[in-house]
């Protein structure tokens, strides 16, 4: 993906420089979309694009942690460089475990890491692999790259190969090939290539946004493919989900992830008409360039996803450090009557980090009460179940002292979550800073609503009902605003249950 370079701003930072406390971020300078992610062992490797000699965009690297946990990680010297005027553009990493590519080692199958070469000096982008025969700790360049040369590509882009890139590849059990899914930018598409030896690639199929019903018009400049199965709870069935980061068009404005389901034969993918109430994974402006990672074992099962948190290129206001990974979120489809939900949640380890700080259980607010005005974080968990009547707009303010804050609010009369970032702190970085995101949320069956939000330094993630809406947004209040609040306004709620933890690692 590629995002403008922007002038370092001039050093007036916090003490801490806005550092997230439970959040993936690089040690120094520049990180933007997460690339490979993928479980090796009891170990969750993290690469992700990083240019580590400034903190701005720019001479792209895989950067590489890793983590037993998805809350504790360790920064790991960068794992696929910047080497000979090609920089490594974003790709996905597969488990090769029946050594098909032959790179293995003697007692070890290979690690298959695909990115997209990058020429600085003419704009070309290439796809090449790099393979690791030691459970993900080094990474070798392949010395047949590219695997596709820019000639390759050239009949199946518009441009010649100057915007083919992100490589999704994965093994499809059914045919027995290798699958390579490319993004080609703003030609809002997508092509399918296959193997048969993880090496050799031959192109397939398209798909371009007039293959998908019901899509939306104006959702242009597709990026970052990821694509797996998903069981389909509720049924007793799979389908295939496809997820995309377009650089229009999303709720929010700016990029976005949508995600479709459908069906895949091994050569093209066939979309579901689109339903757009269920269509984006995000309702806020910081949630994009999502993978998810691959070969979590079956015991676990989960679908892990994680994006980068900031969509204003250079402009946020840290000086040592720009960029940071969306806290893992669990991807579930639920089937309710004939409509299917996208259902995500906070990766469950995060309880094992988290302790009561307040809780509320089967309580009336009415207007003029603020409850929680005594509970202080800025890295906290918290738990909202409740009912409102319909003229009640129920408020939570986080990261709150005198004027600033950042309100969750539900609006009992249309039935809207929305975030409202008009006073959150420091907004004046970029003109798409502030304001408010909202989405439809309905109370389920016995009227309850349930809202979980994720506060840290710099920014709200925010779950509603199941899941089935997120909103996250980064916020950049001063380090003194700690407060909380909890208010109704119009009519009152009845508060289920509220449980505020902190987190702390
Ligand atoms: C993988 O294949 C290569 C090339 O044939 C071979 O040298 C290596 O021993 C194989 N490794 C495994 C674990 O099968
Ligand atoms: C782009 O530059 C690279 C490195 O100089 C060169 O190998 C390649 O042929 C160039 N591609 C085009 C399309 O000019
Ligand atoms: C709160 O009310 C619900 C519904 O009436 C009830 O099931 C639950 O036991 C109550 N909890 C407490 C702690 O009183
Ligand atoms: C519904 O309420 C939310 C939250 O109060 C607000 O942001 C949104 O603008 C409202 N929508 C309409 C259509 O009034
Ligand atoms: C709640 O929604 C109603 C209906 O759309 C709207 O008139 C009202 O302004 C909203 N309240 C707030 C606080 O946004």
């Amino acid at each position: 993906m590629i995002l403008p370079a922007v002038a370092l701003l001039a050093a007036t930072a916090l003490a801490e420089d806005y550092r997230p406390l439970f959040h993936f971020h690089p040690e120094q300078n520049w990180m933007n979309e997460p690339n490979g992610l993928i479980k090796i062992g009891s170990t969750w490797h993290l690469f992700y694009q990083h240019n580590p000699t400034a903190n701005v965009w720019g001479n792209l690297n895989w950067g590489h942690a890793t983590s037993s946990d998805l809350l504790h990680w360790t920064h790991q010297p960068l794992a696929i460089t910047a080497e000979n005027g090609i920089q490594a553009f974003t790709g996905t990493a597969y488990y090769d475990s029946e050594n098909i590519s032959g790179l293995g080692s003697p007692d070890s199958p290979p690690y298959l890491a695909y990115y997209t070469g990058y020429f600085p000096s003419n704009g070309t982008q290439d796809q090449r692999l790099a393979y690791s025969v030691d459970a993900g700790d080094t990474w070798t360049k392949f010395p047949g790259n590219p695997i596709i040369s820019a000639a390759q590509e050239a009949p199946h882009d518009e441009t010649g190969g100057l915007e083919t890139r992100d490589p999704k590849v994965f093994f499809h059990e059914p045919s027995g090939k290798w699958i390579m899914i490319l993004a080609h930018g703003g030609q809002d598409k997508l092509s399918f290539w296959s193997s048969t030896d993880a090496l050799k690639w031959a192109w397939v199929s398209d798909l371009t946004s007039e293959d998908v019903s019901g899509l939306p018009s104006g959702i242009t400049g597709w990026e970052v493919p990821d694509i797996f199965q998903l069981p389909i709870e509720g049924t007793g069935e799979t389908t295939w989900v496809l997820i995309v980061t377009p650089a229009q068009g999303s709720p929010a404005g700016g990029n976005g992830v949508f995600a479709l389901t459908g069906s895949f034969d091994g050569t093209s993918f066939q979309a579901d008409p689109v339903d757009t109430s269920t269509l984006w994974l995000d309702h806020g402006r910081d949630f994009d360039g999502v993978l998810s990672w691959e070969n979590v074992e079956a015991s676990d099962g989960r679908r892990i996803l994680a994006g980068i948190a900031n969509s204003y290129g250079g402009h946020p206001p840290t000086n040592t450090w720009k960029g940071m990974l969306t806290f893992p979120r669990t991807l579930e489809l639920h089937q309710i009557d004939s409509k299917r939900y996208f259902v995500q949640q906070p990766v469950t380890e995060l309880s094992t980090v988290s302790s009561s700080l307040a809780t509320i259980q089967n309580q009336t607010i009415t207007p003029g009460e603020t409850l929680l005005s005594s509970v202080r974080g800025t890295a906290l968990d918290i738990q909202l179940s409740f009912s409102v009547t319909t003229d009640a707009v129920l408020s939570l303010a986080v990261r709150k002292a005198g004027t600033q804050q950042t309100v969750i609010r539900y609006n009992g009369s249309n039935k809207t979550l929305a975030v409202d970032r008009t006073a959150t702190g420091n907004t004046e970085y970029d003109a798409a800073a502030g304001g408010v995101h909202s989405a439809p949320l309905v109370p389920d069956a016995s009227g309850v609503v349930q809202i979980r939000v994720l506060v840290d330094t710099c920014s709200v993630e925010v779950f509603g009902g199941k899941g089935e809406v997120v909103i996250s947004d980064l916020i950049f209040p001063d380090e003194a605003s700690d407060g909380v609040a909890l208010e109704v306004t119009g009519g009152s709620a009845m508060l289920r249950s509220v449980q505020v933890k902190e987190v702390s690692l």
